[in-house]
């Protein structure tokens, strides 16, 4: 587990402010479901995978009950549309950390965030389209061009069991050359054996019979429209007869998207897939879901790869530099702030070389200078940061307006407006969540 400071907080959220802005254009509500889950949600999901039996952190709660800090978060999702019932489509997406007990090394973390989508009620394979689109172009819009799309269909509920049996077979055929840890995994879940990493096991995994020797006819079309689909909008993608993904849940169509100027071993930056029977095994009614979640560390490690969505400098539109008493000080910033301006100063005085100092570092782009002769006529110099030869002295009473003309700044709006998280922020305004310069 890491500790997130700045610049990478602030770019961490600009991450998340853009991956809620694109699914907010696609008709996706957001949705918080609760850090801690009755353990009893994840068994019902992974009983056979790592992810639920070896990595979840899972406790006995005061009253006696089993809880478990949540490893992902659709099963959560899902549990609260049977809990609430929303109407159907049901459609939302979600930021979020995670827990998992992992052997902890770069880009694989105990503590980490995801962004992701949910999708309730629809069979349609085009949403699966819109679903894998919406990924793709996220990472496209954060500069990533090295990002992979590999995709395939475990078929349905009974196809994927046939499909199960005959990988059991075939890998039980060859027991002898898989590894001590494959060998184990086989006798709970042959097919989590298909995602093997060790070369040896690899090998042995080339062989493996095919899904797609073993899909329905609906299944099989549901696939082919979903591939047509991915041509026809422009999403490239190769073909992964073997992708397995991590979880139980997966019925027909899955995906993985690969940042393949990672390490392999931790390349994954992001996953989903359709996930038919879940709600039913939750105790809702047949509901037909899909999703997908991306690993924020990760791609956030591929931007650095690739020098994309660099991190933003903390900026401030103004700093003030009182030398008088510190009043001038207080009352600006107050004002200041009030009107939008995103401003700071420093507590304790100081000379004015020393305060200028701490305005230079605090990358604003003007000093608001009191010093005795503006506090006698009642002004204030407003010093550019970045031109020197800007300076000019104002009225101690029209400081907001002035800076607002500067800055362009727009009024501040009414307090009864209601808060749209989404809106774009008024020009010239800076808040921590929304960092001026822009990532
Ligand atoms: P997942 O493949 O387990 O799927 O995780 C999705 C992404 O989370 C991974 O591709 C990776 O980027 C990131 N991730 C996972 N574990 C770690 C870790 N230990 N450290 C850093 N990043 C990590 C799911 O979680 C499913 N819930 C996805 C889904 C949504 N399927 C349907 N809907």
């Amino acid at each position: 587990m890491h500790d997130v400071m700045e610049p990478d907080s602030s770019r961490r959220r600009a991450l998340v402010q853009r991956f809620a802005v694109a699914a907010r254009t696609a008709g996706y509500g957001e949705v918080v479901p609760p850090l801690l889950e009755d353990l009893g949600v994840f068994l019902r999901v992974g009983e056979t995978t790592d992810v639920v039996t070896k990595e979840m952190y899972d406790f006995v709660d005061k009253d006696g009950s089993r809880i478990a800090l949540r490893p992902e978060i659709t099963a959560g999702v899902v549990r609260a549309f049977v809990q609430h019932r929303p109407a159907l489509p049901w459609k939302v997406w979600y930021a979020g950390t995670n827990f998992r007990h992992e052997r902890a090394q770069k880009g694989r973390y105990r503590m980490f965030d995801q962004v992701g989508v949910e999708v309730l009620g629809v069979d349609d394979p085009d949403l699966d389209v819109e679903v894998i689109a919406l990924a793709a172009r996220f990472f496209e819009s954060l500069g990533l061009c090295q990002v992979e799309l590999s995709v395939n269909s475990l078929g349905d509920h009974g196809d994927r069991s046939r499909y199960s049996d005959a990988v059991r077979v075939y890998l039980e055929s060859r027991r002898g050359e898989l590894s001590e840890a494959a060998q184990t995994t086989l006798e709970r879940n042959p097919l989590r054996v298909l995602d093997a990493k060790r070369p040896s096991d690899r090998a042995v995994v080339a062989d493996a019979p095919r899904i797609s020797t073993f899909l329905s006819d609906a299944s099989a079309a549901h696939y082919e429209r979903v591939l047509s689909g991915l041509d026809a909008v422009g999403v490239d993608h190769v073909g992964a007869p073997l992708l397995v993904r991590g979880l139980d849940y997966y019925r027909r169509t899955t995906f993985e998207f690969a940042a393949t100027a990672l390490d392999a071993a931790q390349n994954a930056v992001g996953g989903g897939g359709r996930y038919d029977g879940l709600a039913e095994d939750l105790g809702g009614p047949p509901t037909d879901g899909i999703g997908f979640a991306l690993g924020v560390d990760r791609i956030l490690l591929a931007c650095d790869a690739e020098e994309v969505f660099d991190a933003a400098e903390m900026s401030i539109d103004a700093f003030v530099v009182d030398v008088v008493d510190g009043i001038a000080a207080r009352d600006i910033t107050h004002e200041l702030r009030a009107a939008g301006v995103a401003v700071d100063r420093r507590f304790g005085g100081g000379s004015m070389k020393s305060q200028m100092k701490s305005a230079g570092r605090s990358g604003a782009r003007w000093a608001l200078i009191v010093g005795e002769d503006e506090a006698a006529d009642r002004e204030v110099t407003l010093r550019s940061l970045l031109d020197r030869d800007d300076q000019r002295r104002v009225p101690r009473s029209s400081l907001v307006a002035a800076m607002r003309d500067l800055l362009d700044v727009a009024a501040p709006p009414a307090r009864s407006t209601p808060a749209d998280p989404l809106a774009p922020p008024a020009a010239g305004s800076s808040t921590p969540d929304t960092p001026r310069t822009p990532t």
